[in-house]
């Protein structure tokens, strides 16, 4: 029999990746959206008009429109992706952040329950290497003690326990997946991969002058959205509901990416001065093509992250690294020399949040 999945927040980069994912599998899928004044779903345009996939209006934020999506769907599998997901952002809206990301869960947790489909439906909810936060070890696995350093991340940890309350209280298969940091050529284009890659990219066609980044010192372990989508499926198809931490278990620093990054766009980049003062120069022509602003230093800043995989790699089957490093950051950056050719705005200051 074919599957039925929802996914809400289908429009994003990890959920355009999984309707793709899902559709290939065969599963009917049925996707959330909310209204927007600018109706261009970029992500998914391609999948529209696919006759099993069907976008539904609603919001994380309305217990009604999740009652009736999810009582109509009746779905076997649901991907709760939907957040307002970017921690910086969180700092100037943060009621809002944890009415999505924390008390969102509980709507769709309690929906399912309510819809009488507490047996039937699992459920799989998007959480984050952000629990770790101020980190207490490094690497981080399973095991080791959350600290969040954000209001995204204190939401996130909400949403993480109450899915384990659901669990236990009332025997649901739901569960956590404690994503580390993925990209993409889909990458929204504020975090800092991809403004480094379209920077990049924009300097090289000559759009753009310089880029101007926050803290350069900071760690993460940055695997590609495409691979990462599978494990979500992975964790659902599992005997037993559990959480997993999912990353690469290999780190770079905000600064390697930009060099690298530059390098596939055609420049090599020295960096020389501290802190507020790094500058990133253009071997060839002593340009300064990288400056650091204030403007994008966070008010407590997450800045040693590195993933533990074992689990998901023994119990799930899954290869962290089926795309390395290396290649992440060429396929965004290749992606990006192409897509700056046919943009419509001359020129970019790089400023902008
Ligand atoms: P994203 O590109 O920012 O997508 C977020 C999605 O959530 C969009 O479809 C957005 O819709 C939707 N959304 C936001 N607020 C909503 C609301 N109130 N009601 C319904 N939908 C809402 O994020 P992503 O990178 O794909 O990440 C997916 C999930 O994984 C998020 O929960 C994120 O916090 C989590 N996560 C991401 C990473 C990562 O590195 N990417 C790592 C760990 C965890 P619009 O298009 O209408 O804005
Ligand atoms: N966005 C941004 N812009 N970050 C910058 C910049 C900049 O100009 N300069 C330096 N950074 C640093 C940030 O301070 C942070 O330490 C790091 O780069 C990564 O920032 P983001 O790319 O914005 O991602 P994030 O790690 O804060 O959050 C992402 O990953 C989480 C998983 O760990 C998001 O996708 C979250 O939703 C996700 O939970």
């Amino acid at each position: 029999m074919e599957k039925t999945a929802l996914i809400t927040g289908v429009t994003g980069q990890d959920g355009s990746y999984l309707a793709e994912f899902l559709l290939e599998k065969g599963y009917d899928v049925h996707g959330m959206v909310r209204r927007s004044s600018v109706d261009y779903r970029e992500r998914i345009a391609h999948l529209e008009g696919n006759k099993r996939f069907h976008l539904h209006y609603g919001d994380l934020t309305d217990s009604m429109s999740l009652m009736a999506i999810i009582g109509t769907v009746r779905p076997d599998e649901i991907y709760n992706l939907a957040a307002q997901s970017h921690v910086q952002v969180s700092f100037q809206v943060p009621e809002y952040t944890a009415d999505v990301a924390g008390v969102g869960v509980l709507r769709v947790l309690e929906a399912v329950r309510l819809c009488g489909l507490a047996e039937k439906c699992r459920i799989y909810q998007a959480s984050t290497s952000e629990l770790f936060g101020k980190v207490e070890e490094v690497p981080q696995n399973e095991q080791t003690p959350f600290h969040p350093y954000s209001p995204y991340a204190v939401a996130k940890q909400y949403g993480y326990w109450i899915v384990k309350e659901y669990r236990e209280a009332y025997q649901m298969f739901c569960c956590s997946g404690i994503l580390f940091n993925h990209e993409s050529e889909r990458r929204g284009e504020t975090f800092v991969t991809r403004k480094i890659s379209l920077a990049a990219a924009r300097i090289a066609h000559g759009l753009q002058e310089k880029l101007y980044l926050g803290n350069l010192d900071a760690l993460r372990d940055w695997g590609y959205a495409k691979d990462y989508v599978e494990c979500m499926w992975l964790m659902l198809q599992n005997d037993r509901p559990k959480d997993f931490v999912i990353a690469t278990g290999e780190q770079h620093s905000v600064r390697e990416f930009c060099r690298l990054a530059f390098h596939y766009a055609g420049i090599e980049l020295e960096f020389s001065g501290k802190r507020i003062e790094e500058k990133g120069i253009d071997k060839a022509t002593g340009k300064v093509l990288v400056e650091v602003s204030p403007d994008f230093y966070r008010p407590t800043d997450v800045v040693n992250l590195l993933g533990d995989p074992t689990k998901a790699k023994k119990e799930l089957g899954w290869n962290p690294t089926k795309t390395s490093f290396e290649q992440l950051v060429s396929l965004m950056v290749n992606h990006d020399m192409e897509k700056v050719l046919h943009e419509r705005r001359e020129f970019y200051d790089g400023k902008t949040f």
